[in-house]
């Protein structure tokens, strides 16, 4: 059971990772590497504090744009991902949701995305929502396009909503970005209407519990007045 205070879903720019490494000299993929430990340890945190869902930014629309060989290793690190944490994450009854255009992906990565989330299929705990190949404005695009070709001749805020990648799901409460910057970068553009966001200077692959509880501590003290005047949270 969730709180007042405690927010249903909480979604992460995860931002850092290379520069994490730079620091020590280590090929970026270190960094990611080092990031998917920071993603274990903030999904333990999360579930334990009993938030509902987290989303994690994993691959944008645009990171094609990185190095070939990152690229790779990223989508490598996704399967292997797949394979074995999510595995055991669907053993305890967590949830498993891939937003974004996953065709593009390499075929192992797909697999292993679709047998994960085929497996997880009646699970009741908190949703791990990974963003993959996933863009704002690509998903908003896809939505009207999900509408026009239904035939609809008007739209609603709501039918709009459940044509998203998350449609029926609720939007994040909060966005978190690591590493000190402050843009969304394309991400969640439409679920973002109501955010609070919480800008953390560590590093993604430093996140810990700890600034779990610093994210909450923040998110709690919020006045979320959703256009209106007095507090609704
Ligand atoms: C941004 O840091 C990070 C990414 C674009 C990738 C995030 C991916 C992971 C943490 C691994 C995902 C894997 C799984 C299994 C979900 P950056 O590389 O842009 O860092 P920089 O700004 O310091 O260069």
């Amino acid at each position: 059971m969730t709180d007042k205070v405690t927010p249903r879903h909480i979604a992460f720019i995860m931002d850092g990772n290379g520069r994490w490494a730079k620091k020590r000299l280590l090929p970026r993929k270190a960094g990611h590497r080092q990031g998917v430990k920071a993603l274990e340890k903030v999904v333990d945190a999360c579930e334990k504090r009993g938030v509902e869902m987290v989303t994690f930014y994993a691959f944008s629309t645009e990171n094609w744009a990185r190095p070939q060989d990152e690229i790779d290793a990223l989508f490598a690190m996704v399967a292997e991902f797949a394979d074995t944490r999510l595995k055991e994450y669907v053993q305890r009854g967590l949830r498993i949701l891939f937003i974004g255009d996953l065709t593009p992906l390499p075929q192992k990565t797909r697999d292993a995305c679709t047998r994960i989330v085929e497996a997880a299929k009646g699970n009741k705990g908190m949703i791990v929502c990974i963003a993959l190949n996933y863009g704002g404005r690509d998903e908003i695009v896809r939505a009207v396009r999900t509408l026009l070709q239904s035939g609809l001749k008007d739209v609603d805020v709501e039918t709009l909503s459940d044509c998203m990648y998350t449609g029926g799901l609720p939007d994040p409460d909060v966005i978190v970005r690591s590493s000190g910057e402050k843009r969304l970068s394309n991400f969640m553009l439409w679920q973002a209407a109501y955010s609070e966001f919480v800008f953390r200077d560590e590093l993604w692959p430093d996140f810990d519990e700890k600034i779990i509880d610093a994210v909450l501590e923040e998110y709690a003290s919020r006045d979320r007045r959703y256009g209106s005047v007095k507090r609704l949270n």
